[in-house]
């Protein structure tokens, strides 16, 4: 069983993801973290990141370690703990940078579908991203984007972050920029063929769960 969750920042993916892991049994991969952890790579090994050979073969070296259990993300870059440090403004500000170069997506899609086939075994997974069921997992099971308009996200994005780590201006031009940048990969939110869209302006988390544990028991 696969359930692919794609959306755009701030459509409540990653907790939705995470709650219907964990309610019907399934294990969970973040593929956004896996983006994050190279780019965080990269700016350690103060890499230029318009350089997508030096960018690329880093993505090519680094070990990454994923945990796919949805009670306890845990991500390591090179045998280092970066569960938090990936979540960093600085991260977010550089992450789609990272993202458009195809030769990084080539390396990452490839780890998600061993990810993703390791998995198959212990009953399933539940994977969240941008192109999960365009590119990386054409044969999921069940396919939902998750969408929610630009207000509800920047909302929603402002709670999760510590009170003034940015201004409401700064994360309004970050939502902005990234959906611009995320949108030249050609493939991104676009319904794919099967796939079921949830607009979750208006519904709390636990009626998105809800809708797509009866979805994924249909
Ligand atoms: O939840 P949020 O949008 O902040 O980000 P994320 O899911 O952690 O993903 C971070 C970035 O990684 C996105 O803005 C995309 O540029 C990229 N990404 C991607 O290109 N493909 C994916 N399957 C997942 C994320």
């Amino acid at each position: 069983m696969i359930i692919a969750v794609d959306g755009p920042s701030g459509s409540g993916k990653s907790s939705t993801a995470r709650g219907v892991a964990t309610r019907l049994g399934l294990r969970y991969l973040d593929t956004g973290a896996m983006y994050r952890a190279v780019t965080w790579s990269a700016l350690e090994h103060n890499l230029d990141l318009d350089d997508t050979e030096v960018v690329a073969e880093r993505a090519r070296a680094v070990e990454l370690g994923i945990s796919t259990d949805a009670q306890h993300a845990h991500f390591t870059a090179d045998g280092i703990d970066v569960t938090e440090a990936i979540r960093d403004p600085r991260i977010s500000a550089s992450v789609s940078k990272i993202a458009t170069n195809l030769d990084v997506r080539k390396e990452l899609i490839s780890r998600q579908r061993a990810i993703i086939d390791d998995a198959q075994p212990t009953g399933g997974i539940v994977v969240e991203g941008r192109d999960i069921a365009t590119v990386v997992a054409t044969d999921a099971e069940l396919k939902v984007l998750l969408t929610a308009d630009t207000d509800a996200r920047l909302a929603r994005r402002k709670a999760e972050l510590a009170e003034g780590a940015v201004t409401a201006e700064q994360l309004r031009d970050q939502i902005v920029r990234r959906d611009a940048d995320d949108a030249t990969v050609s493939q991104f939110q676009v319904a794919s063929d099967g796939a079921v869209t949830i607009d979750s302006t208006h519904l709390s988390l636990e009626e998105v769960i809800d809708v797509i544990c009866r979805l994924a028991k249909e």
